[in-house]
């Protein structure tokens, strides 16, 4: 039970699609817990599946984003923005229980929507950044951590689970939604810029650096002055490697390689940045036991996910069969089914 902040520090990996998925299948097998998405990104693409796809989604976002306040991540914003440095603790107004818009989500799925206004809010929390006291940053990084207090205490649960779906440049939402994360799985696929992508998220979060004298991103340095916590890697996730043809399965191999050989380095140099888990295991001490810790695949389930994205319904609820979206009638096979069912399973009964 813990805040995994999905990332990669690059667009089209599967954040948003794998947060939609890995927090309804983590809703589904903990039908006692509540499970909160923070949809942390302007194009609030895991809302939209979330909030029941392309035609319903939309819809329901346009509505969220529409009153007044928004009911989205953009509303609690807004308060922040008014308040920066004295808790609103307006959290709990912002979520909406995603099931009583969408009946093909658990029920105690509940989500903080995305909005399109994040971008422009963006330039404000900048400057409340460093307007006010001398820790005006450490105070403004906190704002998630503070509005997940707030749905805590709404729900009278210490213990829930969130998932925050990020944008993959590296703004100060994003930057927001890191800090305020206990753990981060890294998406990735299987291009070559993926493996700069990952490198990018080791350097901008936890200053690792490649060259000597090359100077640490901000954002850690600001985090170690603080004395602020990183999230630690959860797991990096190789995701649609299979989509192309057979013939490029070395080439992903290669990729997968790569990656792994960047993430070891840094565990081997700083083993402190890793959740080992599950709970109790012992930390991996070869490239063995650290891949089969930290490494995760998904694979490409073709029209299956097309479908469950654009109606809202889970992979791990979706039957075989036609389904009509869009004025347009499209055929599931089980055996689509039968490639990502089992991946999303065995991953989320990881997630602790
Ligand atoms: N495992 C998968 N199988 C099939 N399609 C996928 C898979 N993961 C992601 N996609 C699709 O790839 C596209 C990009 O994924 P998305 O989650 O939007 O990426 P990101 O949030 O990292 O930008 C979306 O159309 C999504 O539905
Ligand atoms: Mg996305």
């Amino acid at each position: 039970m813990a805040v995994y902040a999905l990332w990669n520090n690059k667009g089209g990996v599967g954040k948003s699609y794998l947060t939609f998925q890995i927090a309804s299948e983590y809703a589904r097998t903990h039908p006692n817990q509540n499970i909160l998405v923070i949809d942390l990104c302007p194009q609030a693409n895991s809302s939209s599946m979330i909030l029941g796809g392309i035609e319903e989604g939309e819809k329901s976002i346009e509505h969220l984003s529409g009153t007044t306040p928004p009911s989205t991540i953009s509303g609690y914003i807004s308060d922040r923005i008014i308040s920066p440095y004295v808790d609103t603790h307006t959290g709990a107004n912002y979520i909406t229980q995603a099931r009583s818009l969408n009946n093909a989500v658990p029920s105690n799925l509940y989500l903080v929507c995305g909005d399109e206004e994040l971008e422009m809010q963006a330039a404000r929390i900048q400057l409340a950044c460093s307007a006010g006291p001398t820790n005006s940053w450490q105070i403004v990084h906190t704002w998630i951590r503070n509005l997940i207090e707030d749905v805590k205490k709404s729900w009278n649960q210490q213990d829930i689970t969130v998932f925050i779906d990020c944008n993959p440049s590296f703004t100060v939402y994003t930057e927001l939604a890191i800090s305020s994360a206990d753990r981060l799985i890294i998406p990735f696929s299987a291009d070559g810029s993926s493996k700069r992508a990952v490198r990018s998220v080791l350097s901008l979060v936890y200053g690792v650096i490649r060259r000597p004298g090359q100077v640490q991103s901000q954002f850690f340095r600001n985090t170690q002055q603080f004395r602020m916590a990183l999230p630690q890697i959860y797991s990096y996730v190789g995701n649609r490697l299979t989509q192309m043809n057979s013939s490029s399965a070395t080439a992903f191999r290669s990729v997968v390689l790569e990656i792994f050989s960047e993430v070891f380095r840094v565990y081997q140099s700083n083993p402190g940045l890793f959740a080992i888990h599950p709970n109790g295991s012992p930390a991996p001490t070869n490239r063995n036991t650290f891949r089969s810790m930290f490494e995760e695949e998904i694979n490409d389930a073709n029209t299956a996910s097309v479908v469950s994205g654009a109606l809202g319904i889970p992979i791990c609820f979706l039957t075989s069969g036609s389904k009509k979206f869009a004025g347009k009638s499209c055929q599931v096979n089980q055996s689509q089914l039968d490639k990502q069912q089992p991946n999303i399973r065995d991953f989320v009964s990881r997630i602790e």
